[in-house]
């Protein structure tokens, strides 16, 4: 099943999800390393490694958007109540809007470090700004807050998912992974 049926996301869903999350986590990883490198050459290196999985998820997200925008969603479980489902519902278009911004601002920080970015010795992804040291710093901040709040929404996320998952116990989980429902 690759599409979305009311009752479940479909594979194609299920699969970006699940690469976006994977993605995500390595480009944290690769960000907080970087931070982390005792030597200038070696914290070039990690975020030359962090800047073309970011575009990677820049794509991504916008296909994934677009297939949403012509798929069903399912709608929230209906034990939960109308709130709830708000939240649930504000939560994961706050992530979408994340998952594209972060990117973005990271894309054109680069651009004002006059960075091109080489992806993955593919092409040079464009770069349409000359160096400008002040204009990077806003944007370095600008990369940092929006991963802060990236971080807060995806903990708000996963905690939802457990709660459903181990107290609620109503299946919400089993909707994004490739396993058959409990009740058919
Ligand atoms: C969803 C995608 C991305 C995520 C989750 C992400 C995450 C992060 C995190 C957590 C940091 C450390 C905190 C900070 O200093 O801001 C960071 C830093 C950085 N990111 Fe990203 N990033 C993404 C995309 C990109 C892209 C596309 C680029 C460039 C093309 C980029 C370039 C950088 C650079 C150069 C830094 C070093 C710190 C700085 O100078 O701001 N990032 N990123
Ligand atoms: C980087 C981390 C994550 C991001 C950015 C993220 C993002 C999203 C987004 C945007 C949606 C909405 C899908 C849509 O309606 O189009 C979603 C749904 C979902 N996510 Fe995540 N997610 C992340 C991690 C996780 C993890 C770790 C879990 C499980 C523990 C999880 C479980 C789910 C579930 C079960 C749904 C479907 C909710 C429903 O049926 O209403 N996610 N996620």
């Amino acid at each position: 099943m690759l599409r979305n049926s009311v009752r479940r996301y479909g594979y194609v869903a299920q699969g970006l999800h699940w690469l976006i999350v994977l993605l995500v986590f390595g480009q944290i990883y690769l960000a907080v390393a970087a931070f982390g490198a005792d030597d200038p050459g070696r914290e070039s290196e990690l975020l030359a490694l962090h800047r073309p999985p970011g575009i990677t998820i820049l794509g991504l997200i916008l296909v994934r958007l677009a297939w949403r925008l012509i798929n069903d969603v399912p709608p929230a479980p209906s034990a939960i109540a109308a709130p709830l489902g708000f939240v649930a519902r504000a939560t994961h278009w706050l992530l979408y809007a994340l998952l594209i911004s972060i990117p973005l601002v990271g894309w054109v920080k680069a651009g004002s470090e006059g960075i091109e970015v080489d992806y993955f010795g593919l092409f040079a992804v464009a770069n349409w700004l000359g160096p400008d040291p002040a204009l990077s710093q806003v944007l370095r901040m600008t990369h940092l807050y929006l991963n802060t709040a990236l971080l807060g929404l995806v903990s708000l996320h996963v905690l939802a998912a457990l709660c459903h998952q181990f107290w609620l116990k109503d299946g919400t989980l089993r909707r994004m992974l490739p396993v058959r429902d409990a009740h058919p």
